[in-house]
């Protein structure tokens, strides 16, 4: 098997940090992965994708393993739905590209999302109003210390708020192969509700929005708001919004009567950690070469030349502050290596 050594991870990560893999293997193929697993029993694995939910802080002594499976298929066709195939390895936004090009509706809103297809189970990724569950239909995955292949439906996943069983029970256990979703044919289900989605298709005049409408408004926020990795490093949200008791908020409100909030529960409502941050003062704030975004403040920035460590001192600062200001704890979204 061909393995690499001392490999630059910093094209394969979106914060661009510049550590490398002291064994790294480029995986193009179920077969080869097998064999590898097999082959390297004995070493531990790092899996890595599309490198979009990572901050790297060390270089990796694990074998990389570097999932480059591709491939679309539809696998079946009834009514107003169909079953489409993709493997691990296929870049996410691209996927959703090719979705809409052929007609298949309900992941338009999802459009942009940086990472691969293998990766969107993981943290059951979600933007505006939609969530990777609302569509999945069941995953493939091999198991890395007996290489058996397992189908997972839906309640396998225990999908939840950026959670899965892949990062709680079977976190490192298993490495998904591929992803087959729930799509529409027809009668496409739209989903308007996120309130920037309306405006953003009326400033762009459309009154009956297809899909490609809600993708391109989507394309429109996120690009507003969110920094191109391949301009400015970056891992999309760092944080993930905190739930907090409803007793808690309304004490918050008593204090900041502008803070934002969404019921969860009858006890429970989730705040935008973006707002916190941003009154906490981090907002485009810049360290050196490292930062909080200044659009979104959810978001931390690699200018170029930064270190993990760096940013994840950052992180440390961020959130001992907000524990500080308004006692809530905000938990990391990306995986800190
Ligand atoms: N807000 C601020 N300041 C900021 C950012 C946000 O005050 O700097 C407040 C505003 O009140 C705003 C609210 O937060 O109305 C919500 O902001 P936004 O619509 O940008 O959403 P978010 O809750 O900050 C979540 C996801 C994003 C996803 C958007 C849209 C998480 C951790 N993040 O952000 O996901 O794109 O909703 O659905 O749930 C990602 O995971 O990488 C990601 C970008």
């Amino acid at each position: 098997m061909n393995l690499q050594h001392q490999v630059s991870l910093k094209p394969h990560n979106t914060f661009g940090i510049a550590v490398s893999a002291n064994d790294y293997c480029n995986i193009t193929s179920i077969d080869q992965l097998e064999t590898v697993l097999r082959d390297y029993k004995n070493k531990n694995v790092f899996v890595l994708g599309g490198g979009s939910n990572l901050l790297l802080t060390k270089d990796i002594e694990d074998l990389v393993l570097h999932i480059n499976i591709k491939g679309i298929e539809v696998l079946a066709q009834q009514n107003h739905t169909a079953l489409v195939k993709a493997q691990a390895g296929e870049n996410w936004h691209e996927f959703v590209l090719w979705c809409i090009e052929h007609n298949y509706g309900g992941i338009e809103n999802l459009s942009l999302i940086p990472g691969n297809v293998g990766a969107s189970p993981i943290q059951n990724i979600g933007a505006y109003g939609v969530e990777l569950k609302d569509v999945f239909h069941s995953c493939e995955a091999i198991h890395i210390e007996d290489q058996s292949i397992r189908t997972f439906n839906a309640d396998d996943c225990q999908f939840d708020y950026r959670q899965s069983i892949f990062k709680g029970a079977l976190k490192n256990k298993y490495i998904i192969t591929s992803v087959t979703f729930k799509l529409t044919t027809s009668h496409h289900k739209l989903n308007l509700d996120y309130g920037a989605i309306k405006t953003q298709l009326q400033q762009m005049k459309v009154q009956e929005p297809t899909i490609k409408d809600i993708s391109n408004a989507v394309i429109a926020i996120r690009q507003s708001k969110l920094p191109d990795p391949k301009d400015i490093g970056n891992s999309g949200s760092f944080f993930k919004n905190p739930v907090i008791t409803t007793a808690q908020y309304q004490k918050l409100q008593d204090q900041f009567s502008d803070i934002p909030g969404y019921t969860v529960s009858e006890t429970e409502v989730k705040v935008p950690a973006g707002w916190l941050i941003e009154k906490a003062g981090f907002k485009g704030k810049r360290f050196n070469d490292y930062g909080v975004h200044k659009n979104q403040a959810l978001v931390l920035v690699n200018y170029g030349n930064a270190s993990g460590s760096d940013i994840y001192n950052l992180a440390l600062l961020i959130q001992k502050t907000v524990k500080r200001l308004f006692n809530i704890d905000i938990e990391t979204e990306v995986n800190i290596i």
